[in-house]
């Protein structure tokens, strides 16, 4: 049974295709590398002992998309995941977005249409949400306008998916990922920020290991416990898992409409102090940091109803907080010793 997974390389890609392989699915990656690493193909052979198919080409090219799904019209189901992700970036050029989102998005469900290939798996995310008025937040919350360019991808890729599966007959399960953090447990595939980071666990740790002089905690201000930001951390291992279950709920026709949408996460908040001592007390590190103001486009606090994940996929989180500040810190402690 082949699966294609787009942008397999990649943070929650690598992950999800470590999953798929180890419950006996054939992956073929597609590609481009314009933000991971081809030595991550290799890493993913040493964990699962297995081989898969690997494509190297950018989705936004409509002639060798349509090529691609030509070649391998025995795939039986898609994961996307290729796209940018860098909010504050997205602000900055947002025709890129735009551009590389959405055409990648429409060129695959066009070759899915022509190639009688039913079922895709979209990454979206929490931030279709904005701020929520009512949390934990549900499914069925008012998706609000977003800030910014990026998560207006997210939003009309959305929409894309929906208006096709009614015309096309395409069905899709879109994932709204809250924060995935952490490591595979084997730490020989992890998330690799190219630069500085942007988000919160690896700037962690990239403090913690020396490459930083201090994280910033981007405000102190707001309207929680502890005046830090809120968000459900999970785990990327359980995050992949749930790719793997949803691909199985489109092939054995368990699907109760043409396209479903899940909230991804805990179900639990937690704030940048939380996250902070978690670490600590994982890893027995100190860890500096200093407080800053707040940073433009942050939410104060949201975290997920999960109930329907939970009873309509199955699907729990398993690995606690501490367990992913551990595994993101064993993680670059072996990107530590390969760079020596
Ligand atoms: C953001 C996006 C999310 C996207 C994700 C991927 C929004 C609302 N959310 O998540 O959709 O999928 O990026 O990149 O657009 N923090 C610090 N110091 C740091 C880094 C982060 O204090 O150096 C804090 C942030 O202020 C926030 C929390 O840590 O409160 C998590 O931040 P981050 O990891 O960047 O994720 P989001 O902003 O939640």
């Amino acid at each position: 049974m082949k699966i294609l997974v787009t942008g397999g390389t990649g943070y929650i890609g690598s992950h999800t295709v470590v999953e798929l392989q180890n419950r006996g699915y054939d992956v073929i990656i597609v590609d481009d590398l314009s933000n991971s690493s081809i030595e991550v193909l290799d890493n993913i052979a040493k964990i699962t002992g297995k081989k898969l198919l690997f494509e190297q080409f950018d989705l936004t090219d409509q002639d060798k998309t349509k090529g691609f799904f030509r070649k391998y019209n025995d795939i039986k189901g898609v994961i996307h995941f290729a796209a940018f992700k860098a909010v504050g970036e997205s602000v900055n050029f947002p025709l890129k977005y735009y551009r590389n989102n959405l055409l990648s998005l429409i060129n695959i469900l066009q070759g899915m249409g022509d190639n009688a290939i039913p079922n895709i798996v979209f990454s979206s995310s929490c931030t279709v949400y904005g701020q929520p008025a009512v949390l934990p937040v549900r499914e069925d919350a008012p998706v609000q306008k977003a800030w910014s360019p990026y998560g207006a991808t997210k939003q009309i890729s959305e929409d894309i998916i929906n208006d096709t599966s009614r015309s096309a007959g395409i069905k899709g399960i879109l994932l709204r990922y809250f924060n995935p953090i952490g490591a595979h447990e084997s730490a020989i595939i992890g998330e690799l920020p190219i630069g500085e980071p942007n988000c919160l666990m690896p700037y962690i740790t990239q403090t913690a290991i020396g490459k930083r002089p201090f994280l910033r905690v981007w405000g102190n201000d707001y309207n929680t416990p502890d005046g830090t930001a809120i968000r459900d951390y999970l785990h990327v291992t359980d995050l992949a898992k749930a790719h793997v279950i949803a691909v199985e709920r489109m092939l054995n026709e368990t699907m109760k409409q043409n396209v479903e949408v899940f909230n991804l996460g805990t179900g639990n908040g937690f704030s940048v102090m939380q996250v902070i001592e978690s670490f600590e007390r994982s890893t027995g590190v100190k860890l500096n940091y200093q407080i800053m103001d707040r940073r433009p486009g942050d939410i104060e606090q949201v975290w997920a109803d999960t109930a329907f994940a939970n009873k309509e996929l199955g699907w729990k989180t398993e690995k606690s907080l501490d367990e992913m500040t551990a595994s993101a810190w064993k993680w670059e402690k072996e990107l530590a010793k390969k760079r020596k």
